[in-house]
């Protein structure tokens, strides 16, 4: 692939996406990063990449939704890749509105696979590789992880607009022999992530002193992955996994939510010691956790089998989550600046509205 068109660039884990090609990717060619910049995107997050790759980085700010424009990318900048992450990513915000994530996820998904295959005919050399969830897989109970091979069952909005998207690229490959990829990722963490997540949210209400909304139980059950070793995943699925087949992604890291929570306090008190914080006024980090309200249809529990990457491939995950997550809190230590632009305006109101935060 020489010229690879990223879609949702400016977001958590494209962005990652962008500056992993560019650095331990080792990619040669060009990017040009397609993003509408919703709420969730932030051209600020490839700063550095945008200065030090210059004829090789392009920023075009759109929707994926966008035939004309899609159309008019793929004759300029004569694409051989694709990596998709444009999305409404956000669990909570399909229950309270879902048509975005219709919109984009489903349609926009649409308008890409025409385009590709329009652009592209018969092309076998290109590659088209969507980037999806384990969420379409919908809950387990208490043993067993997804496999490749398991049925889809979505729960929420937001899965059932992903899985959607699933099927799409699938037909797109079995009808028009258009060369696709899919992988399905487990929770990412690490910089860049924007604070509505549990991770970053836990992390910024704690240096605040507020409230560390933890919701139901507790006890729900997500596979961490640092966002780095997705970005890995996903570069060599692209480059080297087989047209028509999907891959699994996870961090082989069961946490219970509460213990994320805990080990979040955990390594702030060791790199911002309560203590030292007068927002905590002499309270403990811990002493803010408050069990809420539980989300609507609520998934129990999320693991990957991701063994089919690894024998295929030799892809495994390489950061521990106790050092995943001492980066992620330092990285969130160190960028103030950048919490304080994704905190700001729009990002603001929503909470306001929907969660009187
Ligand atoms: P994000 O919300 O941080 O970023 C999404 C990006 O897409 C934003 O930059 C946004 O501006 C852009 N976007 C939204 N609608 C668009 C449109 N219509 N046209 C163009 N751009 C648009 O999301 P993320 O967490 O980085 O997730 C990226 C992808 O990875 C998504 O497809 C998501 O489903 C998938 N995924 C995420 C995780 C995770 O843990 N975050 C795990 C597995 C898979
Ligand atoms: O599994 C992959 C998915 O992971 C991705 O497809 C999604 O794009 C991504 O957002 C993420 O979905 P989750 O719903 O798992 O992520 P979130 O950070 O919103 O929540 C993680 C867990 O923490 C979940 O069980 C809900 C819980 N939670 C979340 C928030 C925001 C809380 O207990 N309190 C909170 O305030």
């Amino acid at each position: 692939m020489k010229n690879i068109l990223v879609t949702g660039g400016a977001g958590f884990i494209g962005s990652n996406f962008i500056r992993y090609l560019f650095g331990p990717g080792g990619f040669k060619g060009r990017v040009v990063n397609l993003d509408k910049l919703t709420y969730a995107g932030n051209p600020e997050n490839l700063l550095d990449v945008a200065r030090a790759q210059k004829g090789r980085y392009a920023f075009v700010k759109g929707d994926i939704c966008d035939f004309k424009l899609l159309a008019k990318l793929f004759k300029k900048y004569k694409f051989d890749g694709v990596a998709h992450f444009a999305a409404e990513s956000h669990v909570d915000r399909s229950i309270f509105g879902p048509k975005d994530f219709i919109e984009t996820n489903i349609h926009g998904t649409f308008a890409l696979l025409e385009t590709a295959r329009q652009a592209w005919g018969g092309r076998k050399d290109a590659r088209f590789h969507h980037i999806s969830t384990d969420e379409v897989y919908g809950s387990l109970g208490r043993t067993g992880k997804f496999k490749e091979t398991t049925p889809y069952d979505p729960r929420s909005p937001y899965s059932a607009s992903k899985a959607s998207s699933d099927h799409l690229v699938m037909a797109y490959h079995h009808t028009y022999g258009l060369p696709v990829t899919i992988s399905n990722c487990s929770n990412n963490y690490g910089p860049f992530h924007f604070p509505e997540k549990l991770i970053p949210l836990v992390i910024l209400n704690a240096l605040a002193g507020k409230p560390l909304p933890v919701y139901g139980d507790g006890l729900q059950v997500r596979d961490w992955l640092y966002v780095e070793d997705h970005c890995a995943a996903i570069w060599r699925v692209m480059k080297r996994g087989r047209p028509g087949e999907t891959y699994n992604v996870g961090g082989n890291c069961e946490m219970k939510n509460i213990d994320v929570v805990k080990g979040i306090c955990a390594a702030l008190e060791k790199y911002a010691p309560a203590a030292a914080n007068p927002a905590l006024a002499g309270k403990a980090y811990a002493g803010l956790i408050t069990y809420v309200k539980d989300r609507p249809g609520h998934d129990r529990r999320y693991a990957i089998d991701f063994s089919k990457i690894r024998r295929e491939l030799g892809w495994r995950p390489s950061v521990t989550f106790k050092e995943g997550l001492e980066r992620t809190v330092k990285w969130y230590l160190a960028n103030g600046g950048w919490v304080l632009h994704v905190q700001s305006g729009a990002y603001r109101k929503w909470l306001r509205k929907n969660y009187n935060r």
